[in-house]
């Protein structure tokens, strides 16, 4: 049994590139099993690639076709950064596709076979190729569609007088709807919704789906649309100008508990405020001080701190963008104390008592805090 897992490249890319990138590693795999297989294979794909990469594997195993019949499976991984161990021992489900032939069946329980060594038989699933791969995406997709649902309910929120958390615990309590990833945010990041999504999208408009890649596209469009309008917000209320202001940006990475930034809605902010002449002080406990180089021209308005106080030491205003545990504890009076007046405090991520915040004297922004 050999699994094939690639790993996406880091840098930004559209669809079309990130496919091509994917594929021409998973090609000379494919193609160097077929050279050296003495006897018949399982080829397990665990990345997630675009729909029906099954079946150019198929293609290039039968252009090197010896009577050896390889088997190609389908199964997605799960894994969330930072819970991958406990997604990997614990999963919800465990998918795996397989042709529906009987050496495709046959496969298909040998890989069960290896998962039943720690997962209950009924958490494992078993559908044919297509809808294997196809799932993975569908899984991204559902998770970010959510995201951006209550996102869009957070700016109503902000103009009703509501509070997006406690419509999101309330929603959320409905056990039809589920109290997960409903979490409202400056925008999902993460190098895998956008681009999965972006798959979607790309394989809809192959079919000629055009009502539906729109559908999604929408998710996508929405969470652009969060990132800037939180940018915006943040320029407005600090008397429409950040020029040669000092704005310290609490977090980096595009979720707690990993040093990745692909994605991070953190980018987008960052270079708006900087398009806007402002001067950033940032600090993120996880991420390298040279990733963030690479990410941001810091010659064009920016330094990095070595901790939230020195970040926010003289700063005009704050800006939360990851939810990392340690701001949910910050001594408010004591940074209040170090910064220039009026002290603007911007939360992303809903992680500061925005309220008490407000009575030691800041001029605060939730995500959907209408109520303040
Ligand atoms: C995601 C999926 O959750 C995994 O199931 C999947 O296996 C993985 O992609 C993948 O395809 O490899 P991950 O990208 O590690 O995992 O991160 P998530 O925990 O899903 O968070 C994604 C983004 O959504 C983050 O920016 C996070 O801050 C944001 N988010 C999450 C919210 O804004 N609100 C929420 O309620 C939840």
């Amino acid at each position: 049994m050999i699994f094939i897992s690639v790993h996406t490249p880091t840098k930004e890319y559209g669809v079309g590139e990130g496919k091509a990138a994917d594929l021409s590693f998973i090609e000379k795999c494919v193609r160097r099993i077929a050279e050296v297989a003495k006897d018949r294979k399982i080829i397990v794909e665990k990345s997630t690639i675009p729909v029906r990469t099954a079946e150019s594997i198929k293609r290039i195993l039968a252009a090197y076709e010896n009577g050896l019949r390889h088997q190609v499976l389908s199964n997605p991984e799960f894994l969330a950064e930072g819970t991958a161990i406990e997604n990997l021992l614990k999963p919800d489900r465990v998918l795996i596709g397989g042709e529906e032939t009987e050496l495709g069946r046959t496969a298909v329980e040998k890989l069960v076979a290896v998962y039943e060594h720690w997962v209950p038989r009924e958490r494992i699933i078993t559908t044919n190729l297509w809808s294997s791969e196809l799932s993975k995406l569908v899984a991204n997709a559902f998770l970010a569609q959510r995201i951006s649902s209550i996102n869009s309910i957070s700016e109503l929120c902000e103009r009703t007088g509501a509070n997006v958390d406690e419509v999101g615990l309330a929603v959320g309590m409905d056990r039809r709807i589920g109290d997960k990833f409903l979490k409202s945010s400056v925008g999902f990041g993460g190098s895998c919704f956008k681009k999965d999504i972006l798959n979607l999208i790309y394989l809809c408009e192959c079919f000629g789906l055009k009502e539906v890649a729109e559908y999604w596209s929408q998710v996508v469009k929405f969470n652009e649309y969060q990132k800037n309008r939180f940018t915006k917000r943040i320029v407005q209320m600090m008397f429409d100008t950040v020029r040669a202001k000092r704005i310290a940006i609490l977090g980096f990475a595009f979720k707690k508990d990993t040093n990745d930034t692909r994605e991070s809605a953190a980018i987008d902010v960052c270079k708006g405020l900087q398009n806007e002449k402002a001067h950033l002080a940032i600090y993120d406990p996880r991420v390298e001080h040279d990733r963030i180089k690479e990410i941001l021209d810091l010659a064009e308005g920016g330094e990095i701190c070595k901790n939230t106080y020195e970040a926010c030491q003289g700063a005009d205003g704050i800006v939360v963008l990851t939810e990392w545990d340690e701001f949910r504890v910050l001594d408010l009076e004591k940074i209040y104390k170090g910064m220039k007046r009026p002290a603007f405090l911007f939360d992303g991520r809903n992680v500061i008592d925005l309220k008490k915040a407000k009575e030691i004297g800041f001029e605060v922004f939730g995500i959907g805090k209408g109520d303040l």
